[in-house]
């Protein structure tokens, strides 16, 4: 397990008008990633933003930026979200035919690729690729919104997963999203977390003061 767990703040809670302020803010408050919630309206039941926005923000941060796409069919996008910057492209095993042959479209690229679970998919849908790829995406909502209720039964998939890779001895990270507040942000980090995915907690608590929000998250 890595010693310091990672922030991931997702931009969704942020506001879209000003979303190049917001991101060199965050990186100003101590954030390790950008996450990145990209939704078509089809696969998830909300439509954020492409890959023309995430090729702008680019320009406002050094930070990696942790796209998660919530679109299918995912497979013929991959180029273009590569193109636009990201660093990390997670998927979802059901938005593509083939789950091998998109991650390898993701690798073609040099980017570093994660398959997404949602809560009620098992790890056994991601067992099968784990030395493929470099993150798993716990989701502890179902995807679409921000600002839902943690299902802390996807706890149970990040106990698993942390044994799988501490016992193959895998370079994969595991992320988890949805619902992350400072209550469960130390139980997640217990049970084997790396990347936590924040949005509501992030932007909304101690009065949008980020970098505080932030510390708390990683360190309490
Ligand atoms: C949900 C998204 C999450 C979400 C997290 O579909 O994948 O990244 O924005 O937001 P909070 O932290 O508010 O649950
Ligand atoms: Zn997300």
């Amino acid at each position: 397990m890595s010693s310091a767990v990672k922030i991931s703040p997702s931009i969704l809670s942020a506001d879209f008008s000003k979303l190049g302020i917001e991101i060199f803010e965050l990186e100003k408050a101590g954030a390790d990633l950008i996450h990145i919630d990209v939704m078509d309206g089809h696969f998830v039941p909300n439509i954020t933003i492409g890959p023309d926005v995430i090729k702008d923000l680019k320009k406002h941060t050094s930070l990696p930026f942790d796209v998660h796409l919530m679109i299918s069919p995912v497979h013929k996008y991959i180029k273009n979200f590569a193109e636009a910057g990201a660093d990390i492209i997670t998927i979802h095993p059901e938005s593509t035919d083939n789950l091998i042959e998109t991650i390898n479209e993701i690798k073609k690229f040099g980017k570093k690729a994660g398959v997404s679970l949602n809560p009620k998919t098992t790890i056994e849908k991601v067992l099968p690729v784990l030395s493929l790829i470099d993150l798993v995406l716990i989701m502890s909502v179902n995807p679409g919104f921000g600002g839902q209720k943690f299902i802390k039964e996807t706890l149970e998939k990040v106990k698993l997963l942390r044994k799988e890779i501490d016992q193959k001895k895998l370079a994969v990270e595991i992320e988890i999203d949805g619902g992350i507040n400072f209550d469960n942000a130390k139980i997640a980090k217990k049970a084997g977390v790396d990347i936590l995915v924040s949005g509501t907690t992030i932007f909304k608590n101690n009065e949008g003061n980020i970098k505080k929000n932030i510390e708390i998250l990683r360190n309490h």
